[in-house]
């Protein structure tokens, strides 16, 4: 199979490590080694001192697993597999799918969601949210049909920030279990929810038919670990996925999985942490809508730490990122990379340099008599 150029990836290629100002990150702050280190009870720090630098258990190191599992109310260790977060995705996609298949996912969204499909050869249906970046359960129904093999879902969803009800979800899970398709659930951004009763339980809890995928990038603001997990009840799934990690990565670095144990057993710390950088942030960013509500228009998140605002300006969005970005360094990313052609940008509000941003992009703006 021949993979697609990954747009949103190029796209941060290109910027990310030269421009000053990252106005479009979706990982939130991330820790330094030390602050992570500091965590670590007594038992922790002396495996760490003295880790072994060699292969480690394919499925993930079972300290590890153990923790994870914790994250769920029905998954044993021996229901997660731990991979790189986007490897998660590349191994489930080519496992349950086949040329021809039909699958429904959320759009936009993180492009592996439902490239990776494409290039397989399905055919690929996508659930779009309303111009209030609702996406509406009636909308998904129209779309499956009784050929229709796996539903891709991602809530909170990359970019818009939306979440689903329970009651939408668990109508969700009704069609798939009616119709007998397979639910691939993208839950990298859990946790991060504004307010705790919007919190949707993981959908591998709920049906026996689904993939959760979930991991540190984002909510614990670990990317550089690249430590994620796919969890099923699905015992087949789940040993054809081991199967074909063989040919991906084998195992994980043991560092990173070391360090994931410590992040895990200080979970509310470090999502605190998280939540608190992203609520010092928001209110910044309304204030930033409301002073330019005639033409960005703020479309309000429910969780996570990026959000997906609409332009209204004369030209294109890219041509307004790429003279921002050249101008003044500050990246924000237009809807062009995510195949979606109603204008919007990906603002990103996880990182504590924000408010230095925002005075940039004012900046900007007066001199460009915007
Ligand atoms: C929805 C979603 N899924 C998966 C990933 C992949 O995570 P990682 O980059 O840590 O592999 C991302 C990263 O941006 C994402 O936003």
């Amino acid at each position: 199979m021949k993979v697609s150029p990954f747009k949103l990836e190029r796209y941060f290629d290109k910027y990310e490590f030269s421009a000053p100002y990252l106005l479009s990150s979706s990982d939130c702050e991330p820790l330094l080694l030390n602050e992570l280190l500091e965590m670590a009870d007594e038992n922790s720090r002396s495996e760490w001192d003295v880790l072994k630098l060699g292969y480690t258990e394919s499925k993930g190191d079972p300290a590890f697993r153990n923790e994870i599992s914790k994250l769920y109310t029905s998954i044993t260790s021996d229901e997660v597999l731990v991979l790189v977060p986007q490897e998660g995705i590349f191994i489930a996609m080519n496992v349950l799918l086949e040329e021809g298949d039909h699958i429904v996912t959320t759009f936009p969204g993180y492009q592996s969601l439902y490239q990776v499909a494409e290039d397989i050869g399905c055919n690929v249906c996508k659930w779009e949210p309303d111009q209030n970046l609702k996406f509406q359960i009636q909308d998904l129904k129209d779309l499956v049909t009784d050929k229709t093999k796996l539903i891709v879902i991602n809530f909170p969803h990359n970019p818009t920030g939306a979440l689903i009800s329970k009651n939408e979800l668990d109508d969700i899970i009704t069609i798939a279990r009616e119709k007998g398709i397979t639910i691939f659930s993208d839950e990298m951004y859990r946790f991060m929810e504004y307010d705790d009763k919007d919190r949707l339980p993981s959908v591998c809890d709920l049906y026996e038919n689904a993939i959760s995928l979930f991991g540190l990038s984002k909510t614990f603001g670990l990317p550089g670990l690249r430590m994620g997990w796919l969890t099923t009840r699905n015992k087949k799934f789940m040993q054809e996925f081991v199967n074909f990690k063989d040919y991906t990565t084998i195992c994980n670095n043991a560092p990173g999985e070391k360090l994931g144990t410590i992040a895990l057993q200080n979970k509310e710390k470090l999502i605190q942490r998280s939540l608190g950088i992203i609520q010092k942030n928001l209110p910044l960013l309304e204030d930033f809508a409301n002073r330019h509500n005639k033409w960005f228009v703020w479309k309000s998140p429910k969780a996570g730490s990026i959000a997906f605002p609409e332009l209204k300006i004369n030209g294109t969005v890219m041509d307004f990122c790429q003279d921002l970005v050249k101008k003044k360094g500050l990246m924000l990313l237009p809807h062009d990379v995510y195949d979606f052609s109603r204008k919007h940008v990906r603002i990103g509000f996880g990182r504590k340099s924000l408010p230095e941003a925002l005075t940039v992009f004012e900046k900007y703006l007066k001199e460009e008599n915007i």
